[in-house]
């Protein structure tokens, strides 16, 4: 990673500073309480969606204020184009969903695909509930139908990185959300 001013080079492409580090904090607080009043003495199990999810789920689960677990999974995609559908297989997942609250915790939906994917598996394994927990929506996310119970922020269609967020493998550390330059 290189730095230019404000601005940072990933790879071949250039980024701009775009959510800073307070802000997102606010939101991801703001989401922690409406989870911890939602989900007090239901003993929810956070399933977050790695790679990405892990800086948000940090953020989120050090603010939530009632008892919680938590545990991690991977996505593995076949078909990879938008239209093709039928994606998602989870891997990973060690704990029993059966009868829990679980909420899902994901860094940004984009179309949606990934998400609906995601959900349809989950949903099999019998949850009590199922809800969804993302930092950041784009705005196509209506093309698949997902609920999004808990969302950070919506932001502009163009590709971000930063909290999480990689292109390419980089950027994942950046305190702060960055967006690429036109
Ligand atoms: P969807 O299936 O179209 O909703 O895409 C969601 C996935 O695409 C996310 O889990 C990310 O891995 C990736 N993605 C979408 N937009 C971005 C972005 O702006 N930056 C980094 N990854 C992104």
């Amino acid at each position: 990673m290189s730095q230019n001013a404000s601005a940072v080079t990933l790879h071949d492409r250039i980024f701009v500073p775009y959510v800073g580090t307070e802000e997102l904090e606010s939101h991801v607080a703001a989401l922690a309480e409406r989870i911890t009043t939602d989900y007090a003495g239901k003993n929810p199990l956070f399933v977050v969606v790695l790679n990405g999810a892990f800086f948000f789920a940090a953020e989120l689960l050090k603010r939530v204020a009632t008892d919680c677990e938590v545990t991690f999974v991977k996505l593995a995609s076949y078909q990879g184009t938008e239209s093709t559908g039928k994606v998602t297989e989870v891997m990973g997942l060690s704990e029993e969903l059966s009868g829990r609250h679980v909420i899902a915790v994901e860094d940004i939906v984009d179309t949606g695909l990934t998400l609906h994917g995601l959900l349809e598996s989950l949903q099999k394994h019998g949850p009590a509930s199922l809800a969804v927990a993302t930092l950041l929506l784009k705005p196509r996310a209506l093309r698949h139908p997902v609920v999004l119970d808990y969302v950070g922020l919506k932001i502009d269609d163009r590709f971000v990185v930063g909290w999480g967020l990689d292109y390419d493998g980089l950027g994942r550390n950046l305190p702060q959300l960055y967006q690429e330059s036109t």
